[in-house]
């Protein structure tokens, strides 16, 4: 073969390997983002919101980059064994990015041996129930989003000293002490330990007085909050004067309970979740604090979809120690 012979074929076999090249990234570019989802429960109002914060978030992406993206949604019905499976389900079948809502936050361990066994380029995004920082810091793309866990309780805690202040009768006999029942949450949930601890001490520390008169748990569930809330109407009747809840599901429950038997009390919980607000508008609720859900929702998918597409954080998620989202809390408090 001549000089211009074998100019030609070099010519020829750049051009296929260049179209080759190019008609890769043109397919990585097309092939949708599989992002899998894994939720502890498919009926928890807070973390529906968070849920649907990705899926707007998700949308934005799709109009902004034209990458399609796929959201494989699945509920684990409070079983941390069924969890595992949908995390190696979602590792089998190749999604790029894994989110997991924890059922039982100390086993963060076996999801992250599943995924760093399959692919540890895969990242993890816990949100809503936090694993341990020794789990967080096991591979190199593993990040948390929530609430800081202390800090609603502490916005709780003001909300009820505020609101003592704008309205005395809020101490409904003048003793100049609150009497107080607690709904708390699931158990060895971080928000249920933080929240139930601080915001008794917030409202200590702004110097008022305050009598427990019973506290359970309603495992953040609106009617199993109301049927404690109804057992301790039956026993203390209208000497509950205040009702602190670890969330607005729960505070709804009691409400239903305080309206059913005629009692009036303030009742407090936390999240800003669509129906709490309602209720909030309505006077019914005295306080929350606005978790953000949505926009936690969005941290979530963001963080997601940005690292395993373009294998960086974006750059409107602000991280804390390198691994944790925490977004912005507000106090919402009634007009009333
Ligand atoms: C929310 C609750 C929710 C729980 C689920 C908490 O942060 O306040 O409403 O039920 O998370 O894990």
């Amino acid at each position: 073969m001549g000089k211009k012979g074998r100019r030609l074929l070099c010519l020829c076999l750049l051009a296929a390997v260049l179209g080759g090249v190019a008609w890769k990234t043109h397919d990585a570019a097309q092939k949708p983002l599989q992002i899998g989802v894994s939720i502890y429960l498919d009926t928890d109002t807070f973390v529906e919101k968070i849920i649907s914060g990705m899926e707007e978030a998700a949308h934005a992406y799709e109009e902004e980059t034209g990458r399609k993206i796929v959201l494989n949604i699945s509920a684990a019905n409070g079983s941390q064994r069924l969890q595992n499976e949908q995390v190696k389900r979602f590792m089998a079948f190749g999604c790029d990015a894994v989110c997991v809502n924890l059922v039982d936050r100390t086993s963060a361990s076996s999801i992250i041996d599943i995924v760093l066994q399959e692919d540890p380029s895969v990242p993890v995004i816990f949100f809503n129930r936090e694993p341990v920082p020794e789990d967080i810091m096991r591979g190199e793309r593993i990040y948390y989003v929530g609430s800081d866990a202390k800090q609603t309780a502490v916005l709780q805690g003001r909300s009820v000293a505020a609101s003592l202040r704008r309205r005395p009768e809020m101490d409904k006999d003048g003793d100049g002490v609150l009497q107080y029942v607690m709904l708390e949450g699931e158990m060895g949930h971080q928000d249920t330990i933080m929240r139930s601890e601080y915001s008794v001490e917030t409202i200590e520390e702004a110097g008022i007085l305050l009598k427990k008169l019973d506290s359970g748990t309603a495992d953040w569930e609106r009617g199993r909050a109301r049927m404690l809330m109804e057992q301790w109407l039956a026993a203390y009747g209208s000497e509950i004067e205040l009702v602190l809840c670890n969330n607005d599901d729960m505070a709804l429950g009691a409400l239903d309970a305080l309206d059913a038997a005629g009692v009036s009390a303030a009742v407090f919980g936390v999240d800003a979740t669509d129906v709490g607000m309602e209720a909030l508008s309505a006077g019914r609720l005295w306080g929350t604090v606005d978790c953000n859900g949505k926009a936690q929702g969005r941290a979530v998918f963001r963080l997601a979809a940005c690292i395993a597409a373009e294998g960086r954080v974006p750059g409107d998620v602000m991280l804390q120690k390198e691994r944790y989202v925490r977004v912005p809390l507000y106090n919402r408090m009634s007009a009333k």
